[in-house]
């Protein structure tokens, strides 16, 4: 009688606090600028597949959006909204190339805002993994690298071309915070473009913008300040990086990455992401059949020298399945928050049951939520 009373007093007692009375890192808040986060969880961005055809986000989306902000998600990363027409990567992808989105996102945010959760779009421009199309015939990456998984060779860009992108990310910053967004992403991740000028495997370029780290991050420096020119020095301006493009003998990986990190944290980037793969090196980013704790968190070396050389909060993504592994994750000094995609689109209410003391998330890793109809959990179990 007198321990079930104490069960019940334990409980409640704050939200940090689980049925076994112990106090997890996951749930305590944490700041990114001023940007004030209730707990350690992110839905890494998931594109859905629900945008019109012309990239207007779609109330769809915003159901998507609201109902991870219900269930407690600290901070929610949109799906890759790509910022030139010509930058577009995959159908029905959102975009925000034109302030005509800002009035649909602008919903959106504030279904969102409802709740205790920010929301941060993730901004993009697919480079040489865009969609070819008859309107745009010719992808446009930092040098001709050809890409083996489309077979295209995407043209060099001229200075113009960069110049012209970097004012096209600015103006996406500008527009996101004008629908109310809490923060920006931008994509470093995963090959489009901003990724493959870190790269030095599709940065061959001699010029100011290839070579050295500094070269190859210069675009995104000068992005962070043209955009702080048009939203001002506070609105959180984060990335998601790739810290290996996922060859075994070439391309981008540690302990260059730390540098890359390090180079992002003095343009002003305010959190990073630490992710990895590029379309053409297979299956990196979503990595299948995760079944045991020892195959979670693949990306967690990387992210442990992120973190020690940045004084900036470190995400890590990939591959997280079980509270006890993100918990130790935060403990273990790998990362500052962790974020979650597929785990997130079959239990959008995960964080609450953690809470609550579940242990283990349902995601069995099949990747059969990458669907082209609508992103969804298609898995059977
Ligand atoms: C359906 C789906 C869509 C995704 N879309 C994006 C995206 O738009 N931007 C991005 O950076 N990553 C995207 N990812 C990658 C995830 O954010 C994440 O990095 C990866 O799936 C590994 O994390 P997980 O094991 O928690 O799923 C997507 C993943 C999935 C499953």
């Amino acid at each position: 009688m007198i321990i079930l009373s104490m069960v019940i007093i334990v409980q409640p007692a704050f939200p940090g606090m689980t049925y076994q009375g112990m106090i997890l890192m996951l749930f305590e808040h944490i700041d990114i600028r001023c940007l004030h986060i209730q707990n350690r969880f992110v839905r890494s961005a998931s594109h859905e597949w629900m945008a019109q055809e012309d990239g207007t986000p779609t109330p769809a989306i915003g159901d998507i959006y609201e109902d991870l902000a219900k269930h407690e998600i600290g901070l929610i990363i949109s799906g890759y909204s790509y910022v030139r027409s010509s930058g577009r990567s995959s159908q029905h992808q959102q975009g925000i190339y034109d302030d005509r989105f800002i009035g649909p996102y602008k919903q959106i945010t504030e279904r969102v805002h409802k709740y205790d959760s920010k929301i941060a779009l993730q901004v993009v421009h697919g480079g040489r993994q865009a969609l070819v199309t008859p309107e745009y015939p010719q992808t446009m990456a930092p040098s001709a690298v050809k890409d083996s998984s489309s077979c295209k060779t995407p043209r060099a860009m001229t200075e113009e071309q960069i110049l012209g992108t970097i004012e096209d990310f600015a103006q996406a910053v500008r527009r996101a915070q004008e629908a109310g967004f809490d923060a920006v992403q931008l994509h470093v991740a995963h090959g489009f473009l901003l990724s493959s000028f870190i790269s030095p495997y599709t940065n061959r370029r001699t010029d100011d913008w290839g070579g050295s780290v500094e070269n190859r991050t210069r675009i995104i420096a000068r992005i962070i300040i043209r955009a702080r020119e048009l939203v001002g020095q506070d609105f959180p301006i984060m990335a998601k990086m790739n810290a290996t493009d996922g060859f075994e003998d070439k391309g981008l990986d540690a302990p260059e990455c730390v540098e890359i990190a390090v180079a992002l944290e003095r343009a002003g980037v305010c959190a990073i992401e630490v992710s990895g793969g590029i379309l053409e090196a297979g299956e990196v980013m979503s990595r299948p059949g995760i079944n045991a704790p020892e195959k979670e968190a693949y990306f967690k070396d990387y992210a442990r020298m992120v973190k020690q050389a940045v004084g900036i909060p470190v995400m890590l993504v990939g591959g997280m399945r079980s509270r006890a592994v993100m918990e130790k994750m935060l403990e273990g000094g790998y990362a500052d928050m962790v974020a979650l995609s597929r785990p997130f689109i079959r239990e959008p209410e995960l964080v609450v049951k953690f809470r609550k003391g579940v242990l283990e998330a349902e995601c069995t890793s099949c990747n059969g939520c990458f669907d082209e109809s609508g992103m969804k959990c298609n898995s059977g179990r």
